[in-house]
């Protein structure tokens, strides 16, 4: 199981997913998400932007929107909406919350990855161990971040592989 591409895998692009119904445009650029007294266990997911051939992607644009902790998208303002750019070594944090439920989905966060100049990567990241995964239609494994829980903290993981074309 190698859910997350590293640079000795065979750099395989980052599968591409649905948009969804609820992606608003012109979000905030922020690395936290978070807001005072936002209900929800608190969620680092940091990783790499990389090229299929294992160069770091620097300012790539990278587009984060999820629903809260009870499954509601903010669909007339930017909660839990924001966006950020890749560092010089293609890294990236973001500081939120783990997802909620919502009908017909397992647990996910939606996100637009963008290198400079080149097309829009937009998928989805999802957890391990969710009981729904099995039955959402739209899950894929491929997608999966590495959770790396610490005391009081929860961490995950994920590296983007955008397709040089
Ligand atoms: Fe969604």
């Amino acid at each position: 199981m190698a859910p997350t591409p590293q640079c000795t895998d065979d750099d395989e692009p980052t599968l591409a997913q649905t948009e969804g119904p609820y992606y608003t445009p012109d979000s905030p650029e922020r690395t936290s998400l978070l807001e005072p007294a936002m209900p929800g266990a608190r969620l680092t997911l940091t990783g790499r932007v990389l090229s299929t051939g294992c160069e770091p992607v620097a300012r790539a644009l990278i587009d984060f929107w999820q629903c809260d902790d009870v499954g509601a998208y903010d669909n007339t303002g930017f909660r839990l909406r924001g966006h950020q750019y890749s560092a010089p070594d293609g890294g990236y944090s973001l500081e939120t919350i783990v997802p909620g439920l919502y009908p017909g989905r397992t647990r996910h966060i939606h996100v637009k990855v963008q290198a400079p100049n080149r097309p829009v990567l937009t998928t989805q990241l999802y957890f391990p161990d969710e009981p729904r995964n099995a039955s959402d239609r739209i899950y894929r494994p491929e997608l999966l971040v590495e959770l790396l829980d610490g005391p009081g903290s929860k961490g995950a993981r994920f590296d983007f592989v955008l397709d040089r074309g």
